[in-house]
């Protein structure tokens, strides 16, 4: 009986039953409601925030991929509005910094070809009239000998002196404006074959002075072999030209750096002062007169200019440990284009 008794007791009561019921049904509609929430905040996001995000991204995209004129504009939020206007006025700062520097670039393109173009013309066309004033000077005195005093051919040597100068001056010119316009073309070029022609080229002043010319192993450079033989030509000159009294002993040395070879050319002459190294590179710019040692002050300049035609720098080395000069320059290794 007692066991019965306990059994009914265990059985919920109705009231009991009808409190689960209410809660169970409170639960599903705040989970309903959630849901809802839910459903709501998704809506809100993906239209307030991730689509104008993706009409920004493709305003963005459509910059980056070369349509520079084209404006940003989003209108909501307003964090999103603010960020692509600043964006904006950037790549309109940027686009207009760079028309400038690109207009400037292709200005000074044109201007310097038109300048090589002159210096072209006035030195080709300027060495015809030139060579009858030297020709017909020299005829004068030929042929008027007798009646000539000692100062009327003095005058007569320094009119022909002064023809043949500027002569060299012109020839100087045109070989200067000739780099990258006539002599043009790179290819995988030896520079120890440009090194031996250049060498063959100055065998008579090598053979004069008893210089002796010793050289690292030479790598193969991007280049145009006649400007490059022209380059060496030049330096090794310059290196016997301006010697000491001992007699001139170059290296050429070659070394990897990055991208480029490093090449330098030392000697053992008389050296040039560190405050000359910039002036040194310019244009008919000499430190020593004509008398004392002869020439136009061009080579460095051509050299300069062959150098950075391939990229590359040119440079007096004034922290070199050999008592003469060293030049060094960069030339682009072969197969790196
Ligand atoms: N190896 C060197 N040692 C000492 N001084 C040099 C050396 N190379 C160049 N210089 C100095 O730099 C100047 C300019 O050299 P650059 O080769 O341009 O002219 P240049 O040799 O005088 O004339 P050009 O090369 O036209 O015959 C020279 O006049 C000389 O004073
Ligand atoms: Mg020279």
């Amino acid at each position: 009986m007692t066991m019965i008794g306990d059994t009914l007791d265990l059985a919920p009561r109705p009231e009991v039953t009808a409190q689960i019921g209410r809660l169970n049904t409170a639960l599903l509609v705040l989970f309903g409601l959630l849901l809802a929430c839910g459903l709501v905040l998704i809506f809100i996001v993906r239209f307030a925030v991730l689509k104008p995000i993706d009409q920004l991204t493709d305003q963005v995209r459509a910059v980056a991929a070369g349509d520079f004129d084209r404006d940003l504009h989003v209108d909501r939020p307003a964090e999103l509005a603010e960020l692509s206007s600043h964006i904006d006025s950037m790549r309109d700062r940027i686009v207009s910094a760079w028309r400038v520097a690109s207009d400037q670039a292709e200005e000074l393109r044109r201007s310097n070809s038109e300048l090589e173009q002159f210096a072209y013309v006035a030195s080709h066309d300027l060495q015809e009239p030139l060579r009858k004033v030297a020709s017909f000077t020299q005829m004068l005195e030929q042929r008027y000998a007798p009646e000539l005093d000692d100062r009327a051919r003095q005058y007569i040597h320094y009119a022909v002196d002064g023809a043949k100068r500027m002569q060299l001056l012109i020839n100087d010119l045109l070989d200067f404006s000739r780099v990258g316009r006539v002599t043009g073309g790179r290819s995988p070029t030896e520079t120890g074959a440009v090194l031996d022609r250049a060498l063959d080229n100055l065998s008579a002043a090598i053979d004069d002075t008893s210089a002796t010319v010793t050289r690292d192993e030479l790598p193969q450079v991007d280049g145009n072999p006649t400007q490059l033989t022209q380059l060496f030509q030049n330096l090794i000159e310059n290196a016997i030209k301006f010697r000491s009294e001992e007699p001139p002993r170059i290296h050429i040395g070659a070394r990897r750096a990055g991208d480029m070879w490093e090449f330098s050319c030392s000697d053992n002459g008389i050296g040039v002062e560190p405050k000359y190294a910039d002036r040194i590179f310019l244009i008919f710019q000499r430190l020593h007169p004509r008398e004392v040692y002869p020439g136009t002050g061009i080579g460095l300049a051509l050299c300069r200019k062959i150098v950075e035609y391939h990229g590359g720098q040119l440079w007096l080395d004034g922290e070199a440990e050999s008592r003469g000069a060293t030049f060094r320059w960069t030339l682009p290794a072969a197969g790196d284009r």
